[in-house]
């Protein structure tokens, strides 16, 4: 991914253990190509490129973990563990092989393979800033309605007070780390396993190339995104 090492002051977690059931066929998503490339090793170099980044944890598929240390080089920084049957399963076992020494942690989809550095150090830079938990976000640009079981419109949401949320995500390290040990049911991102514990939670402003690649849609996307000048 590259030769050179991490210097910065904050471990990023990347979940990458899915299946990609959503993509359809083909392996799991994370070592899933895109421009010849698997969709992690896009996430990582982007991440080590981050003057912020001093350590990179990965949490991969269980079958998979020889594979993507393989896949990744021997590039001082960058950890490989198995991830587990959740999201959140993958996070808190990559949380457990971070640096202890780290005091501020990012979690950060693979997913997003396409999440640019000057994103992660917007939100790394809130963090060390003061706040306790930072989440990158975006205006949410459709209607959203809240329908029964039926499928029959319940209501309207004001769509002006939404925002959809992306990753990367920083905490604290204590915040992350009992936000974790709190938790009992699953969520689908750690900032809202801060929210139950009451912490405040702050957005700074999110990016479109940091899109989450779910559906093959995204994959063609994410290839134009690679092919315009500005990336
Ligand atoms: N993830 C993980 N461990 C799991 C499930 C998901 O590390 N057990 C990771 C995925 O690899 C991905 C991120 O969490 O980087 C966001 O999840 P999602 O986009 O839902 O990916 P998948 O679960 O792989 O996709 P799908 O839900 O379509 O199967
Ligand atoms: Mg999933």
């Amino acid at each position: 991914v590259t030769a050179q090492t991490l210097r910065g002051d904050v471990a990023v977690l990347v979940p990458a253990a899915g299946a990609g059931v959503r993509l359809g066929p083909g392996g799991p998503k994370a070592l899933r190509e895109l421009a010849g490339e698997p969709l992690l090793v896009h996430a990582v170099r982007r991440l080590s490129v981050a003057p912020s980044v001093g350590q990179i944890v990965v949490a991969a598929p269980a079958g998979d973990v020889e594979a993507v240390c393989a896949l990744l080089g021997p590039v001082a920084g960058v950890t490989v563990v198995a991830g587990g049957a959740s999201r959140q399963a993958s996070v808190a076992a990559a949380l457990a092989a971070a640096d202890p020494g780290f005091g501020i942690v990012l979690v950060h989809d693979a997913a997003r393979a396409l999440a640019p550095p000057e994103l992660v150090e917007r939100v790394a830079g809130a963090v060390r800033g003061g706040l306790p938990a930072v989440i990158p976000v975006l205006p949410v640009v459709d209607t959203i309605k809240q329908v029964d079981d039926a499928g029959r419109v319940v209501g309207t949401v004001d769509r002006a007070v939404l925002r959809a949320v992306q990753t990367p995500q920083g905490f604290r390290r204590d915040v992350l780390t009992a936000a974790h040990a709190a938790a009992v049911d699953e969520h689908t991102d750690d900032a809202g396993l801060a929210e139950k514990l009451g912490v405040a939670v702050h957005t700074v402003p999110g990016d479109e190339a940091a899109l989450k690649i779910t559906r093959p849609l995204d994959l063609t996307i994410a290839a134009a995104i690679l092919g315009s000048a500005t990336s």
